[in-house]
C-alpha cells in the first residue's frame, strides 16, 4: 500500500547559500503557552467581558519581558481557558499548528486545573486534552501526539501528589498517548526538595520525567537533588554550566547520566534569562556533543514556532544543513514514547533524508 506522504516541512534558507526541508519534532510545549493569537481571538470572540488585549498575551518580536511578567501572562491566559470546552479547542488547535509547521512528532505538556466557577476538574481538564489528541488523529493529522501532565511548583507537595496519582490513572487507562510528568511553573517559587518524593514514585510507576531545572541562578542545591533522581529530560538548564561554585560538578552529572537538555531559545532570550541567541547555553552543549533537542517552550506566548528555533540556531551558531538534520534525527532518541516508535520515526526521516536535501522534490511515496 502506498501512503502519499508530504515532505515539505520548512523551506529554510541557511545563510543564505542553500535551501534544505526538514522533518521536525518537539518535546517541550506548555498547552497554554502554546495558544496562538488567532485561538487567543476565538476565546476572547466568546468572553468580552475579560477585555484582554492581545499583547496581554504574545510577546512580539523584538520586545522582551522579566519571567515574572512572563507568569503574568500565563496567569492572564487562565483566565480565558477555564472551560474542559476550551482545553479541547486549544489542544486540538495548537496540534493543528505544529503539524502545519511540520511537526511529526509531539509531546505536548500541561497543568491539571479545576475551576470552581465552570466546574472543570482536574480529571476533566486531562480527558479534554487527551480528546483533543484523539480528535486531530481521528482526522488524520500527520503527526503523533503524547502528552505529560505538569506539577507546577506553586502548588507544592500536596498538589504535585496529587497530579502523579491523576497520571498513573491516566497512564494505566490510555495507553503510550500518556508518557510522564512534568515539573515546571515559576522557578523562583517552592524547593525541588518538595517534588522529590512524588517524583520519584512516579519514576517507580513507569512515567518519564521532564523537568525544568537550573532554570534561573543560584539553585545549585535544588538541582543537584533533582538530578539525583535522575529525570529523563532538562527543560532548559540554563544556568548549568554557569561559572558560579558547583556548577561544574552539575554539568559532570547532567553528562555522565547523559540527560537530554530541551532548549527553547527564543523563550529564554524574551525571558530574559539568556542575555542574547549568541550566548545561548545551546552552544556549550551542541559543541561537546551532548544530547540536545530544539523546542518551542510557548509558542503562542513567544511568538515563534519549532522551524523559527532551527532557523535561530542554524543562523546564530553557523550549522550545516547536514548538522541541522543530524540534530533532528538525533533528538529522537530523546522522545519518551517506545523503542518500536523511536525506530518508525529514524526510519521515516532515514527514508526521506534524500528527498529532503533535495530542494527541488517537496513529496514521496512511502
Ligand atoms: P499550562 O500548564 O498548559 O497551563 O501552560 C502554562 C504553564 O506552563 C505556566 O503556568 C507555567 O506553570 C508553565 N510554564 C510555561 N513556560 C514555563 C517556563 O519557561 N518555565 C517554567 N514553567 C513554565
Ligand atoms: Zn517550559
Amino acid at each position: 500500500m502506498f501512503i502519499k506522504l508530504k515532505v515539505l516541512l520548512s523551506t529554510v534558507n541557511f545563510r543564505g547559500t542553500s535551501v534544505m526541508q526538514f522533518l521536525i519534532r518537539e518535546l517541550h510545549a506548555h498547552l497554554n503557552g502554546s495558544i496562538s493569537s488567532v485561538t487567543m481571538k476565538k476565546l476572547m470572540a466568546q468572553k468580552p467581558d475579560l477585555e484582554i488585549q492581545n499583547e496581554m498575551t504574545v510577546i512580539d518580536k523584538g520586545q522582551k519581558r522579566t519571567l515574572e511578567e512572563c507568569f503574568q501572562m500565563f496567569h492572564m491566559i487562565h483566565q480565558i481557558t477555564t472551560r474542559p470546552e476550551d482545553i479541547f479547542l486549544v489542544t486540538k488547535d495548537v496540534i493543528k499548528e505544529f503539524a502545519a509547521d511540520g511537526v511529526k512528532y509531539l509531546e505536548l505538556r500541561s497543568t491539571p486545573r479545576e475551576e470552581k466557577t465552570t466546574g472543570m476538574t482536574k480529571r476533566k481538564y486531562v480527558e479534554a486534552v487527551l480528546q483533543g489528541i484523539s480528535a486531530c488523529k481521528e482526522e488524520g493529522l500527520d503527526i503523533d501526539v503524547r502528552f505529560l501532565l505538569s506539577i507546577d511548583r506553586r502548588g507544592g507537595p500536596v498538589v504535585a501528589k496529587d497530579t502523579v496519582k491523576l497520571a498513573e490513572e491516566f497512564f494505566l487507562s490510555h495507553g503510550e498517548m500518556v508518557l510522564g510528568l512534568d515539573l515546571s511553573g515559576d522557578p523562583t517559587v517552592g524547593h525541588g526538595k518538595d517534588f522529590l518524593e512524588s517524583l520519584s514514585e512516579a519514576r517507580q510507576s513507569g512515567l518519564k520525567l521532564a523537568l525544568h531545572i537550573s532554570e534561573v541562578p543560584n539553585q545549585e542545591e535544588e538541582t543537584r537533588l533533582l538530578l539525583g533522581l535522575p529525570p529523563d529530560r532538562i527543560g532548559h538548564g540554563s544556568f548549568l554550566t554557569s561559572a558560579a561554585g558547583d556548577s561544574c560538578e552539575l554539568v559532570q552529572l547532567v553528562r555522565q547520566h547523559r540527560i537530554p537538555l530541551e532548549l527553547c531559545l527564543t523563550s529564554n532570550v524574551k525571558g530574559q534569562t539568556t542575555p542574547s541567541y549568541k550566548q545561548h547555553h545551546f552552544g556549550y552543549w551542541y559543541i561537546i556533543g551532548h544530547p540536545v533537542v530544539l523546542c518551542t517552550d510557548d509558542k503562542g506566548v513567544f511568538a515563534t514556532d519549532l522551524s523559527e528555533e532551527y532557523h535561530l540556531a542554524a543562523d546564530t551558531f553557523n550549522l550545516t544543513p547536514e548538522q541541522v538534520w543530524n540534530l533532528s534525527y538525533e533528538s529522537i532518541n530523546s522522545i519518551f514514547a517506545s523503542s518500536s516508535i523511536k525506530l518508525n520515526l529514524q526510519a521515516k526521516w532515514k527514508k526521506l533524508k534524500p528527498t529532503i536535501f533535495s530542494p527541488t522534490v517537496s513529496s514521496v511515496s512511502c
